[in-house]
């Protein structure tokens, strides 16, 4: 009961209780956040994850854009619900490229982490043309004027220039080749092995989508955001994917 005595002696102390409670945690804090200093990164580098292409890059400017992000999460909580109707939770290294992140905070629609390959080119073409000819209560925005909207990638090199001053781990080679590359992946009848090459089986584990995404000869801004969104979650083979348990 000695013990218990002394603690008395804390509890009827006001100023002592605090000057110690304010000990106790700076060590708590400490042997927490410290050891995060000594760490080079925080993010388990998964296999699969790779920067996005130019045209997927592209897309997703567009989506940023057009504020999908004000009705549209992409993050799957490791909760039951949301992994059941969602797929695998989302992993930090899936969004370590993006900048900025697209987690979002209210899902108006579905979250779209994991829409890529989930529906359609042609289902996406009619469903943003107008959203309730294929979900009839949708109150998704049209968007068909990006079918009208022609692009060209005269910007795209500059774009990737700035994702890759932030850290996103765009090669010499994947830079100099930029228009190319972006506009052989709309076009499956061009010459896309140096875009399969730098982003596809050879260099990350995953074929890239090529394909005429938006289903009309020129390339459009709807090429480009249906690129993106069939891209989403699709890096990580989750068939072999086993999580690092000590982080
Ligand atoms: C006003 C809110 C709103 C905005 C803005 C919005 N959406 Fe949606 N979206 C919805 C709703 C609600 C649904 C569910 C009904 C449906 O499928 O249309 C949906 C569904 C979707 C789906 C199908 C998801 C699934 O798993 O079934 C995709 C893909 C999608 N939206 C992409 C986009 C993109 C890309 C943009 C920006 C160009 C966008 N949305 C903007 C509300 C919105």
């Amino acid at each position: 009961m000695a013990i218990l005595d002394k603690h008395k002696v804390i509890e009827t102390h006001a100023t002592l209780l605090m000057v110690l409670s304010l000990i106790v945690v700076s060590i708590g804090g400490l042997v927490q956040i410290v050891p995060l200093f000594y760490l080079e990164n925080t993010i388990e580098k998964v296999e699969g994850v790779r920067p996005y292409t130019p045209l997927e890059l592209t897309g997703r400017d567009i989506y940023i854009r057009e504020g999908c992000y004000v009705c549209h999460s992409q993050m799957i909580r490791p909760m039951r619900d949301e992994v059941e109707r969602y797929g695998h939770y989302s992993l930090a290294a899936e969004s370590m490229y993006d900048h900025p992140f697209q987690w979002g905070s209210k899902r108006t629609g579905p979250d779209l982490a994991r829409v890529g390959g989930r529906y359609s080119d042609e289902w996406h073409q009619d469903h943003f043309t107008y959203a309730k000819a294929v979900v009839p209560e949708s109150v998704m925005p049209p968007y068909g004027f990006l079918f009208n909207k022609e692009i060209d990638g005269r910007y795209v090199q500059d774009v990737m220039k700035t994702h890759r001053f932030v850290g996103v781990p765009y090669s010499d080679e994947m830079m100099e080749n930029a228009l190319a590359d972006f506009t052989a992946q709309a076009d499956p009848d061009s010459d896309y092995d140096g875009l399969e090459e730098r982003y596809g089986e050879a260099a990350f584990g995953r074929a890239i989508n090529v394909r005429n995404f938006d289903g009309q000869p020129q390339l459009t801004e709807a090429d480009a955001l249906i690129a993106y969104i069939q891209v989403l979650g699709t890096m990580v083979d989750f068939s072999t994917f086993t999580p690092d348990a000590s982080r």
